[in-house]
This record gives C-alpha cells, structure tokens and sequence, in this order.
C-alpha cells in the first residue's frame, strides 16, 4: 500500500466532461489498449446536453453515459447529483477516481471532502501559473515563453490541489491562442492517461501537497 492510501485495486472510473471530451477520448483508449490497467470507466457524466464528448463515450467506447445539467444550480446543490449518480454507477470513495475532462463547472468543497485525493483535473498551463479560465490566452498576453499542461489532485480551491505530473511547452513567436492550444492539447493527451496509469498502479505517494512518483 502507498502512503496516499490509494491501493492497486480495480479503480472505479468516472468522468467529467462539458464538451469535446478529447481528454476523456485519450484516458477510455489508453485503458481499451491496456496501457492502463485495472481501470474500469464505470461513466461519463456531462454538464451539458448533446456535447460530442457523450457521443465518443457512448458510441466509440461503450461507457454509460448521463447528463446532469443545471445551470441554475450552483455548489452542493448540483453536486450532490453528481455524486448520487457515480455511486449509483459503482463510483464510490473507496474504491473510485474522478477525472474532470473539461469540465466547466467549479466543484464544490462537500464534492471535494466526499471524494478527498480522489479527483484529477487537468489543466492547459503550468500551474500555479496562469490557473482559471483561458489559460492559454493568459499564457500569451503574459508574454510566457514556455507554459504546458498539469495533471493534479483537486481541492477546495481553483486549480490549487497537488500537483502530479506536468508538461513543458514552448510559446513560439507566431502562436495564436489556437495554435497553442492545439500543441499543448497533444501533450494533455499524454500526461493525463499517465497519470491515471500511475494511480492505478499506486506508484503516487503524497506527503503534504508534494506528489512523487514511484518508479
Ligand atoms: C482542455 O484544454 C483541458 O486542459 C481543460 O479543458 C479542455 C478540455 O478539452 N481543462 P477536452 O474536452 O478534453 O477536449
């Protein structure tokens, strides 16, 4: 057992989206080529209706999906569905992990306190730098010349958890805020499977807010 108490056991997979679902493409293929093992995606839940990211879970992957929007719910008013739902799909604390791929909403500290260490988000800059929304956007007008992607624990804050894999990229004199976005896409496709890969393996050990990674 590893010392974040996260244990090579089958880990019960749920995903977060509100959009493309890129990021959720690239964790669900990662597992069906067996990259990463002892992961079952249990379900991916959208925030939105008719996103392409549900379509990808549903047609190409074969993963429950559910759609929970409710833009006129905020905090543990929204997120206690959301966790009715994971449960009622096998995705529990114990036994679970919860991805956010994109997903557009602020989770709440009851969601974070349920689910403690047990929740990933990824982030398209170099955190702490440039946390929030537009990142990369943020990331040029700062005039930056290398920013990246972060793969972390979520906390109560915004973009503020423990940090567990990260990825450098170059800012280039001709990048729009799309060409960057693209180039760190391609890496965020890399480092997040990894980094659910190395929690299934419970090759993570956290003390305080330091990740390391076991070899
Ligand atoms: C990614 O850039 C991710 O870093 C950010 O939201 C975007 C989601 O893209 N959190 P996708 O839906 O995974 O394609």
């Amino acid at each position: 057992m590893n010392r974040c108490g996260l244990l090579p056991v089958v880990l019960n997979l749920g995903i977060l989206i509100s959009g493309r679902g890129s990021n959720m493409d690239a964790i669900l293929t990662a597992i069906k080529s067996e990259k990463i093992r002892n992961v079952k995606p249990r379900v991916v839940i959208s925030s939105k209706p008719d996103v392409a990211g549900l379509k990808v879970a549903s047609e190409k992957h074969g993963v429950p999906i559910e759609v929970i929007p409710g833009q006129s719910l905020k905090g543990w008013d929204y997120d206690q569905k959301l966790v009715e739902a994971l449960k009622r799909h096998g995705v529990v604390p114990e036994t679970g992990l919860v991805c956010l791929a994109g997903f557009m909403r602020i989770i709440s500290p009851e969601f974070v306190r349920a689910f403690r260490m047990r929740i990933l988000n990824i982030h398209p800059a170099l955190l702490p730098s440039f946390p929030g929304l537009h990142a990369q956007r943020q990331a040029l007008e700062y005039g930056a010349k290398v920013t990246g992607c972060t793969v972390h624990f979520v906390d109560e804050g915004v973009d503020s958890g423990p940090v567990i894999l990260q990825k450098a990229v170059p800012v280039l004199d001709a990048d729009t805020e799309e060409t960057l976005s693209d180039r760190i896409l391609l890496q965020e496709h890399e480092l997040y499977p990894e980094a659910v890969r190395l929690i299934a393996e419970g090759k993570i050990r956290i003390e305080g807010r330091a990740v390391s990674v076991l070899r």
